[in-house]
């Protein structure tokens, strides 16, 4: 019988030290979380249920963090991802867990932000929504060009020579100065790869220099794919340091004989220094320079950087989540904060009485107007600027913008603005249909809204597999 008292011991979790985990969970981060004498230890390239062989890098009073070296079992939900660029690119960090975990792990971390940030005690989370294919679901994808490669794992192993001045593809996660060279990935479609093996056969054959953001020197920046799953359009969007109308002649040339599907090649102009990929210095090389695209029973014109759902067979299955949840009958007035383009305000607009769409992004509104009147929806109607000083003008309602019945938000990952939590609690709409992309400011928002509000349930969407990214809507409905 082992007598050592263990607690005597010095703990065998510090720097530098090697142990053995067993994982018990996948975390909101995309990283996975063991525990050693009852301490949080954090580390990634892990699946639940696997036991592994991992070295201490960061020792702190309440967790560590520890970097793997060798997985020992497996867990049983561990599966070979399908990408080779897995655990070099940062985009997928889940494709090594099974789809049906995912969605499991997902829901989790809903229970575990409304539990331990929100303070709920029992809270109604649904199962995830899952999507049908959890890949090829991007009507977007944004590459970048780089004149500094970075060699994925495999590359070094292999002992082939690469010339590492010319990448196009995806960044190395936290690197934003190096790029792997990409040459098939599997979350837009197969023409996408197409377009990117082309557009990187044309700038080798050409001699074309990626930009540096080390000497702002260099024509090629990034490319732009987005789709359209309505209509199967395509554009294509290459963003470059430069005109030189003779060369894009000939690229466009170049696309049109390796991917005919192509609908559209607009070329951005970025003369600026910050590496962002967007302008708006457009041409329109070929076709019509946007592409359409139906969501929720609208459609919508979608130009080269106009915002929209990234996967828009979810964002479907969300919308209506959302209006399932504002419960309208076609008698309410509502307001849709944080509207972006309109694509919940047109579809609410079908439901209710009036419907007013509140936006900061001026070009987005724009988009919005014409959007309403493309769908004939002339019960909707858009203001800009940012919500928190427009709720404060409106909370009185005006005759164009009456106090609302419902109240639907759909804010970016920091969550409602305080000030707007506050208006809302003046306001007191019946019901308040929560969208988010983030689940820890949801809770929190929800947590403060508990004061006026019940959270009806929580119904997780997966708009983003192999992820750990998780979308909700939150039904709140006024305490009698
Ligand atoms: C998650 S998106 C929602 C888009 C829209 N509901 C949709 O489904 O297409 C969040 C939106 O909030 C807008 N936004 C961010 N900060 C804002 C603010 N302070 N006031 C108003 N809108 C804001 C962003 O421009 C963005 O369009």
């Amino acid at each position: 019988m082992d007598t050592i008292d263990r607690s005597t011991l010095p703990s065998p979790l510090k720097k530098g030290s090697e142990v053995i985990l067993t994982i018990e969970s996948a975390a909101f981060n995309g990283q996975s979380v063991a525990r050693y004498d009852g301490m949080a230890v954090f580390l990634t390239g892990c699946v639940p249920g696997d036991t592994v062989r991992a070295m201490v890098t960061k020792k702190k009073k309440s967790f560590a963090e520890a970097r793997l070296l060798e997985v020992l079992t497996t867990g049983p939900e561990r599966i070979p991802p399908r990408c080779k660029y897995f655990g070099d690119c940062g985009g997928c960090k889940w494709q090594n867990l099974e789809y049906k975990a995912q969605l499991y792990w997902k829901r989790q971390h809903v229970v575990d932000a409304f539990e331990r940030i929100g303070g709920f005690d029992e809270v109604d989370v649904k199962p995830t929504l899952g999507c049908d294919e959890p890949f090829w679901y991007r009507n977007k994808m944004e590459f970048s060009f780089s004149s500094n490669r970075w060699l994925t794992a495999s590359e070094i192993e292999s002992g082939e020579e690469f010339r590492k001045d010319f990448a196009l593809g995806l960044h190395a996660p936290g690197r934003f100065d190096k790029v792997i060279d990409v040459n098939e990935c599997f979350l837009q479609s197969p023409e996408s790869n197409r377009i990117l093996n082309a557009t990187r056969s044309f700038a080798l054959d050409h001699q074309l220099i990626p930009y540096s953001t080390r000497d702002h020197q260099g024509f090629l920046r990034n490319l732009v794919i987005r789709t359209s799953l309505a209509t199967g359009e395509i554009m294509v969007v290459p963003v470059t340091a430069d005109t030189n109308p003779p060369l894009m002649d000939k690229y466009v040339k170049h696309i049109q004989e390796n991917v005919p599907e192509v609908t559209t090649i607009v070329l951005a102009v970025n003369r600026k220094k910050a590496q962002v990929a967007f302008s708006e210095e457009l041409y329109v090389l070929y076709g019509p320079g946007t592409i359409t695209e139906q969501i929720a029973g609208n459609t919508f014109t979608i130009s080269p950087f106009s915002f929209f759902q990234t996967n828009p067979k979810q964002g479907n299955k969300l919308y209506e989540q959302a209006l399932l949840a504002a419960d309208l009958t076609g008698e309410e007035k509502v307001w849709d904060l944080y509207c972006g383009a309109g694509t919940i305000t047109l579809a609410a607009a079908r439901q209710a009485e009036t419907v007013v769409g509140v936006e900061l992004n001026e070009g987005a509104v724009l988009d919005a107007r014409a959007n309403a009147v493309r769908n004939n929806t002339p019960n909707a109607s858009f203001i800009a600027g940012d919500l928190k000083d427009v709720i404060a003008e409106l909370e009185g309602g005006t005759s164009s913008t009456p106090r609302p019945d419902v109240v639907i938000v759909d804010p970016p990952r920091a969550g409602l603005h305080l000030d707007v939590v506050s208006s809302l609690l003046r306001l007191l709409p019946e019901r308040i249909c929560y969208v988010s992309c983030n689940p820890t400011t949801q809770a929190r928002d929800c947590g403060l809204l508990t004061e006026a509000y019940n959270v009806e349930y929580i119904q997780p969407v997966d708009m983003f597999p192999q992820t750990y990214h998780i979308e909700t809507v939150a039904k709140l409905v006024r305490k009698s």
